[in-house]
């Protein structure tokens, strides 16, 4: 059970397609002074950890350091041949058997060093590696040609560290993860939205779909995290439904209402996207006309049980923010059984109600308590891995 719902929130090593065109597209100075942001993280987003790197990188000049592509070639080969040897020597690699394995690392390292270098992405693999995995040696002119890089070779090496010792997330490092077609900051302090969630957007959409009255109100997302949910829904409802939805987005972390709060401006949704800080509907309890107003909610609300929370990967447990994961003494259940039972007083008959769950058991639990009730069309749907994992229904017409 512990494996089959820790699904739900693996380390995401996966969906990295947009990343690179917002370092390169100069986007990344959207929010402003990257000097200033890159000093914040040290104290502000390392949760506590001692370290003097220029990070995010994404908010890190790329024009910052010079180096010579030998000697970067030469950095990139000593930490990639020392990756399996850090796998099978290293403590926290070899008791988390959810662990990323070598390949992946390979990939994010790549990552790091596409992303730091100012060189096209294809012509630095072509350098990097050849044909295979095999490592490439430079020679000739190319051997001493000086290129721009985010980071310093040294950096390289502390950067890479972090990754492998403290094993903290390579979008944290980056401070941008990829998620549906987005491009989201991230940072210590917000959950790394998962490819699993990307199924519940398309859930809605569909219902968007199917009744196209429902993009006429507003909608809400409850724990809206780095905003993934409230923005997708903000930007494909028009293609869905033939008109863009107002979003309400809820979150209760200052860390993550941030985060939320600079990709909503990073997409130009200030109009369409509102943020309340507060606990699932409380933000919206003082207003009459809140009440039977929204089209739908969505949530993806922690739902990690107790037990969960030790067999979580080092990424996960060590990493992202415990308010994130752990769903509560009710088996994990505390915020979305709250959900289930408020959401009919918001929604307009028929509303749509999808809740992102920790897995068959409490999907089938939840499910099975609002059969009966106020909800109508009351069904379990499956992940990216075929486990029963969001619940969606509509309230009685
Ligand atoms: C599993 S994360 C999901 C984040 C985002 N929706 C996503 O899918 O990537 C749960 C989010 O709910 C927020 N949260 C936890 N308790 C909350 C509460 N009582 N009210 C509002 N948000 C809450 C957390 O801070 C976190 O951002």
């Amino acid at each position: 059970m512990i494996a089959t719902r820790a699904k739900g929130l693996r380390y995401n090593v996966l969906g990295r397609q947009h990343i690179l065109s917002v370092l390169r597209g100069g986007r990344r100075h959207v929010g402003g002074g990257d000097a200033a942001r890159a000093k914040a993280w040290k104290t502000e987003e390392a949760g506590g950890m001692e370290q003097n790197l220029p990070l995010p990188l994404c908010k890190v000049d790329e024009k910052r350091s010079s180096v010579r592509l030998g000697a970067l070639v030469r950095a990139y080969n000593e930490l990639r041949g020392a990756i399996a040897g850090e796998l099978s020597s290293s403590p926290s690699f070899k008791r988390d058997d959810h662990a990323p394995n070598e390949e992946n690392l390979c990939t994010e390292l790549s990552w790091l060093f596409e992303d730091s270098v100012c060189l096209d992405p294809a012509e630095l693999r072509r350098l990097l590696r050849s044909g295979g995995n095999e490592c490439r040696s430079v020679e000739g002119e190319d051997e001493g040609r000086v290129i721009r890089s985010r980071l310093t070779l040294n950096e390289f090496q502390d950067v890479w560290h972090l990754r492998l010792r403290e094993r903290l997330p390579i979008q944290y490092i980056l401070g941008m993860a990829s998620w549906y077609d987005l491009e989201l900051r991230v940072g210590p302090g917000v959950l790394i939205p998962r490819p699993e969630t990307e199924v519940l957007l398309d859930l809605a959409l569909g219902a968007l779909g199917e009744e196209r009255g429902l993009g006429s109100h507003p909608w809400l997302d409850l724990g809206t995290g780095t905003g993934a949910l409230a923005i997708g829904l903000a930007r494909h409802s028009e293609g869905a439904c033939g008109s863009r939805v107002r979003v309400e987005a809820i979150e209760a972390s200052e860390n993550a209402a941030a985060y939320a709060s600079e990709n909503i401006e990073r997409y130009g949704l200030q109009d369409g996207v509102r943020l309340f800080r507060g606990s699932w509907f409380e933000p919206l309890e003082a207003e009459e006309r809140h009440r039977k107003a929204f089209g739908g909610i969505v949530s993806n609300p922690p739902y990690i049980t107790d037990e969960e929370m030790i067999g979580l990967q080092d990424e996960v447990r060590l990493h992202e923010p415990r308010s994130a994961l752990f769903g509560g003494a009710t088996r994990g259940m505390d915020g979305l059984l709250h959900i289930v039972e408020e959401s009919p007083k918001y929604l307009v008959p028929g509303g749509f109600l999808g809740l992102e769950t920790g897995g068959p058991i409490q999907a089938t639990h939840l499910g099975s308590l609002m059969r009966g009730q106020a909800w109508d069309r009351v069904e379990v749907k499956p992940d990216l891995q075929g486990v029963p994992r969001f619940l969606v229904a509509r309230t009685r017409k």
